[in-house]
């Protein structure tokens, strides 16, 4: 048994192609000022010919090499996408090989909320002590599903790749999760497939996903504050689920949180489903931000509806 599970290592990694509010004007009646005023995002990134595989194995090798972790030493991968690379094999196992780790490897579908529920899940394996070094990836191509003559969907998303190596600690680590699901909200925002071999795009009810989560994740910071008997004063920083920087600054508003404590980073890569917070995380470790012993809180939503909390100590 493991007391704690701890972030050891951070990587991301996003494709070269920028795509800019202004290119999309091109194309869609949109522009720079609509997308920016009301969403934050400025550019995101789309893939060319790389596979959801293919991103997540630099994030991957990067959150390892930051961990000081030879791949033959995890125990466990799991991978969160919206957008494997095949129906089968799970995408994890094709970043296993690629990587050269020898260990279980299985992908985990919970769109926005993905990361925070493959941290959970990965948490309890190593404070079971079933596993002792996990590496847990978020990696899209959500370009894939986007209808990019949609200006209502095309202008939110992109494609990228975060991961953390989590390892077995007495020290202090992940203090808290809690996870949720409501699957009566299929329509507000869902691929609108009716085969699964079919191929589908994005559609959403924005305003309606809007308020939800709003009063979802503020209802779930200050309930996760609450459980670890913290302040909003005491905690360092808050990493969101990057989709919106309306819904980013409403919650913390909400739990009186400060934005220059708040890790924003969705104006550079837009929403990237659930590579989105461990790119935030690991911009801001790189650039000297987070610093080891700091609080933190993850949160994230996304279709399903599903959505999730964790607080951690870097
Ligand atoms: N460019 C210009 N105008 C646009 C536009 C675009 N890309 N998209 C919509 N509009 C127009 C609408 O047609 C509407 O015009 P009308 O007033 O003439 O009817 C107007 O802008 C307002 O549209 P509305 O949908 O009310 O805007 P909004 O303020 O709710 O912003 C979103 C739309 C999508 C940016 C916003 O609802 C949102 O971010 N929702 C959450 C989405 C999300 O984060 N999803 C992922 C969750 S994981």
């Amino acid at each position: 048994m493991n007391k704690f599970a701890r972030i050891i290592g951070t990587g991301s990694y996003l494709p070269p192609m920028v795509v800019t509010n202004d290119d999309l004007s091109k194309t869609i009646d949109t522009s720079d000022e609509w997308i920016t005023s009301r969403t934050g995002i400025k550019e995101r990134r789309r893939v060319t010919d790389e596979s959801t595989c293919d991103l997540a194995v630099i994030a991957a090798n990067n959150a390892l090499d930051m961990a000081g972790i030879a791949p033959s030493e995890l125990d466990l991968i799991i991978l969160a996408t919206t957008t494997p690379d095949k129906i089968f094999p799970a995408t994890a196992t094709m970043l296993q090989n690629a990587i050269g780790a020898n260990c279980p490897a299985f992908d985990l579908q919970s769109v926005c909320a993905g990361f925070v529920f493959a941290l959970t899940t990965a948490e309890q394996y190593i404070k079971t002590g079933a596993a002792n070094k996990v590496l847990v990836v978020g990696s899209e191509t959500l370009s894939r599903i986007v209808d990019w003559n949609d200006r209502a969907t095309a202008i939110l998303f992109g494609d990228g790749a975060g991961a953390v190596v989590l390892s077995g600690s007495e020290e202090t680590g992940i203090l808290h999760s809690k996870l949720f699901s409501d699957g009566s909200y299929l329509s507000s925002l869902q691929v609108n497939n009716t085969r699964i071999n079919e191929t589908g795009f994005i559609e959403m009810a924005g305003n309606e996903v809007f308020k939800i989560a709003v009063s979802r994740l503020s209802s779930l910071a200050q309930d996760t504050l609450t459980a670890c008997n913290m302040t909003a004063e005491e905690l360092d920083w808050m990493v969101p689920h990057q989709a919106n920087i309306r819904i980013i600054s409403a919650v913390a508003k909400r739990i009186n949180t400060p934005m220059d404590k708040v890790i924003v980073t969705l104006d550079k890569h837009g929403n990237t489903s659930a590579a989105s917070i461990p790119l935030a995380l690991d911009i801001a470790v790189r650039d000297g931000r987070i610093q080891k012993g700091q609080s933190l809180l993850l949160e994230g939503i996304g279709g399903g509806f599903s959505w999730g909390s964790i607080l951690a100590k870097f």
